[in-house]
């Protein structure tokens, strides 16, 4: 293979690779490895000693490679932080929905250009840990102008924009919820698709029952955004059920689930996407993934960075909570957080290092990507390439 890829770039073999995690159902996990890089995408990968020549040849030392993690959740579009309110949690004062609200005056009253650094920022901060595909959320302007811009700034570092315009009702309607919904399903959702490709809604007790909640999705669908919902975090509801009727990609949160939730979720084929770097963050019980595993859920893990829940962007820390405190395996917690976060955002490009994948690959400091659990908090993100790209870190 001496070809240049599509790009025009030259390929690339990279070997010595002790442990690859392929995540691909026919490659598995091969030991002695090596992957050829091409035009941005997988080439070629399997044993070092088959391996087919490149223009370029770049030596990992034995270390581990994995799939970058794709990051099917995140709130990444605000201004400020609260970090006073997690200190109060931390002694004693219940995380509620109306925190959001604070973020939500911080955020109005910021420029693009502060919107765009901080966004910047923590997407940075993210492919630092590996996170090499992120969706990013709206959900902190709720208002038309707000909501619009956010998503146009999200745009900016990733297609994968989710409108949620139906975060919480925001101050100025709180006497008229309904006229709120008005707003979120009307004008809000016209100035808001283009830079969308999906639609969420907090259904939660404090934020959007049942009905509104169905009446945005399918607003949203009819403008060509798919669904997805943040459900069942605070308490029992509806939301989990609402998702899998919907056939929405992903139901997030999921940490309160009765029997009928965890059969609709097994029978419907939508995402369970677990955020355990909320419960971590409010102190709350972390939702069952071996049960939803047991059942045959397709279970994502994915961060919810935010300011408010969960002001942590590290896919490690969530795959170490996953082993550690919701009953995964560390082979089930680095699918969930690579194939599982693709599968929730309808994405089979990425995740995976089968040939034809987007060449998105992570280096791990370490001989197994077992160590992203047993080591946690050890920065083990050695190298990252993106596309192709090696990038800087
Ligand atoms: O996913 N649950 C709703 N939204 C975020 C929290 C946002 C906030 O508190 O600012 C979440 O946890
Ligand atoms: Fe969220």
């Amino acid at each position: 293979m001496t070809s240049t890829g599509s790009t025009g770039r030259p390929s690339l073999l990279l070997t010595g690779i002790g442990e690859l995690s392929t995540l691909d159902p026919e490659l598995g996990l091969l030991h002695d490895a090596a992957v050829v890089v091409d035009g941005g995408r997988v080439a070629w990968a399997g044993p070092a000693n088959r391996a087919p020549a490149a223009d370029a040849s770049h030596d990992v030392g034995g270390r581990a490679v994995i799939p970058g993690f794709v990051d099917s959740h995140s709130h990444l579009v605000f201004a400020g932080d609260r970090a006073e309110e997690f200190a109060a949690r931390m002694t004693g004062t219940p995380y509620s929905a109306g925190g959001i609200r604070t973020t939500v005056a911080a955020t109005r009253a910021a420029t693009d250009e502060q919107l765009a650094a901080n966004l910047a920022r923590l997407v940075a901060e993210m492919q630092r840990q590996g996170t090499t595909t992120v969706e990013v959320k709206s959900g902190y302007g709720l208002t038309v102008h707000d909501e619009a811009r956010s998503l146009a700034i999200a745009r900016q570092v990733t297609e994968e924009t989710t409108f949620l315009g139906a975060h919480v009702v925001p101050p100025e309607h709180a006497d008229d919820p309904a006229s709120y919904v008005d707003l979120v399903t009307g004008p809000m959702l016209e100035a808001c698709a283009p830079h969308a490709k999906w639609v969420d809604v907090f259904c939660e007790r404090g934020a959007f029952d049942e009905d509104q909640a169905r009446a945005i999705l399918l607003a949203g669908r009819a403008k060509g955004l798919e669904g997805r919902l943040h459900a069942n975090q605070l308490g029992p509801g509806p939301g989990v059920g609402l998702a899998c009727e919907l056939g929405l990609a992903a139901v997030d949160h999921c940490t309160y689930l009765d029997d009928a939730d965890v059969d609709a979720l097994a029978s419907s084929g939508t995402t369970a996407t677990l955020l355990p770097g909320v419960e971590f963050s409010t102190r709350s019980p972390y939702p069952d993934a071996r049960r939803l595993l047991d059942a045959g859920v397709h279970v994502a893990l994915a961060s919810d960075c935010n300011p408010g829940s969960c002001y942590t962007s590290s896919m490690p820390l969530c795959i170490a909570l996953g082993v550690r405190e919701m009953g995964m395996s560390p082979a089930e917690a680095l699918a969930a957080a690579t194939t599982g976060g693709a599968r929730a955002l309808r994405r089979t490009d990425v995740g995976h290092l089968g040939v034809g994948a987007v060449a998105d690959l992570v280096v791990l400091d370490a001989p197994s990507y077992l160590h992203l659990a047993y080591r946690p908090g050890v920065p083990l993100v050695r190298d990252v390439l993106v596309r192709g790209r090696r990038s800087v870190l």
